[in-house]
């Protein structure tokens, strides 16, 4: 069977406190502290762990009134995201656009670690929210 090339860069998961959750991973894992930042567009701070094979991306909302701090209201600590890495962002939108599946962006956004990525709806990828990024 042929193999499609959608490498997973990462999984979000939401959390309260990221501080306790670094620990928490740590503990449980000994996952360590890839990176750690504030994307303040995005209303998020986020911490980048290493599971060895792929990124643990775990996101607290900067205010309650964010989007992902209303998800929060509704979800609390939870999975929220995969998200795979691309070669060509805008190709692959415009594929997805054409597809039918609706953009959350539709053009991409600053990322983390100087990505750019775009979110899909997740009522149109099965249920689950699916970010694209791409590394310069
Ligand atoms: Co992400």
């Amino acid at each position: 069977m042929k193999r499609a090339h959608y490498a997973v860069d990462h999984i979000g998961v939401a959390v309260l406190d990221l501080d306790q959750s670094i620990a928490h991973y740590k503990e449980l894992f000994g996952f360590e502290l890839y990176n750690r930042e504030k994307l303040v567009s995005a209303g998020v701070e986020v911490a980048f762990l290493d599971t060895g094979n792929t990124f643990l991306e775990l996101l607290v909302p900067l205010s309650s009134d964010s989007t992902l701090g209303k998800y929060m209201q509704q979800r609390g600590e939870s999975l929220h995201h995969v998200c795979y890495e691309v070669n060509d962002i805008e190709r692959e939108l415009e594929r997805f656009r054409g597809l039918g599946v609706r953009l959350l962006d539709e053009i991409p956004r600053p990322g983390a670690h100087h990505s750019r990525i775009a979110f899909l709806h997740p009522k149109d990828t099965g249920g689950v929210l699916t970010e694209l990024c791409e590394y310069p």
